[in-house]
């Protein structure tokens, strides 16, 4: 549809300049994409690393006509649009790790926070946040993420174009949506599954609970994660974090 595309060099976040955007009124599938972040936000309260020319930053703007219990399903068609680029554009192997990062050869190289403002007719609006590591050299990455992170760039070795691969990307994740408002999210969630490195692994999950130990058997039509715990109960989980045990 008509897109309103807004590029700045700096921002602190994308995620926050969207949220002030939507607040403001802009439409529906406005993008806003910065060339690096000063304070890019991940989940939890963690911080992701945005240095100036390699990564992709990018916020866009929903604003679903959809019941509270659907919005995880949008989610999983992100995490399956970025899946997509990597595989598509670039040839590499990405999965999904539930509920949300992008993984190649078992690093993450992607992640996503979705933020939704909710009023009292429902959903107001969703910032869908997305940060891909494109064109980084390993070594520069943060002590902390050394190891658990990657690039296209660190899986391949050839530089990319980032608007190339935003582009791809922002079609993925039209064409997943306007799905999902038609009514046709099966096709989206076939590939989720197949795409998730959880399904049948025995894994720990961290929520703000506490943790449940168990066996991931499947996702569900909304994008929740079936986990069966040792004693056989089958709980179905929301959000959280999880960890893929060793056997
Ligand atoms: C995570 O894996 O914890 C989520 C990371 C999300 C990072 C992106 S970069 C663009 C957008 N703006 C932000 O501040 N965060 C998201």
């Amino acid at each position: 549809g008509q897109t309103d595309y807004l590029y700045y060099q700096e921002l602190d976040s994308t995620n926050n300049r969207a949220r002030v955007l939507a607040s403001e009124g802009y439409p529906e599938g406005t993008v806003v994409v910065a060339d690096m972040q000063t304070a890019g936000r991940g989940r939890r309260g963690r911080s992701w690393y945005s240095p100036s020319n390699q990564g992709i930053y990018m916020s866009v703007i929903l604003r679903p006509v959809l019941p509270l219990k659907e919005i995880s399903r949008i989610s999983l068609l992100t995490a399956v649009a970025v899946a997509e680029t990597f595989e598509e554009e670039l040839n590499l192997p990405a999965r999904i790790k539930w509920p949300n990062d992008i993984l190649i050869n078992d690093k993450k190289v992607a992640g996503i926070l979705s933020e939704a403002v909710t009023d009292m007719d429902g959903i107001e609006y969703i910032v869908v946040g997305i940060g891909m590591n494109i064109n980084n050299q390993l070594q520069g990455f943060p002590g902390d993420f050394r190891t658990a992170a990657t690039s296209a760039r660190a899986e391949d070795a050839r530089p990319v174009s980032r608007v190339k691969v935003l582009q791809g990307l922002l079609a993925r994740l039209e064409s997943h949506y306007l799905d999902l408002l038609a009514g046709s999210f099966e096709g989206t969630l076939k590939k989720g599954k197949s795409l998730s490195v959880a399904i049948g692994q025995e894994l720990r999950l961290d929520t703000i609970n506490g943790f449940l130990v168990g066996k991931a058997i499947d996702i569900d039509e909304n994008g929740f994660l079936l986990l069966r715990d040792q004693s056989g109960i089958v709980h179905t989980i929301i959000s959280g974090e999880i960890t893929i045990l060793p056997l």
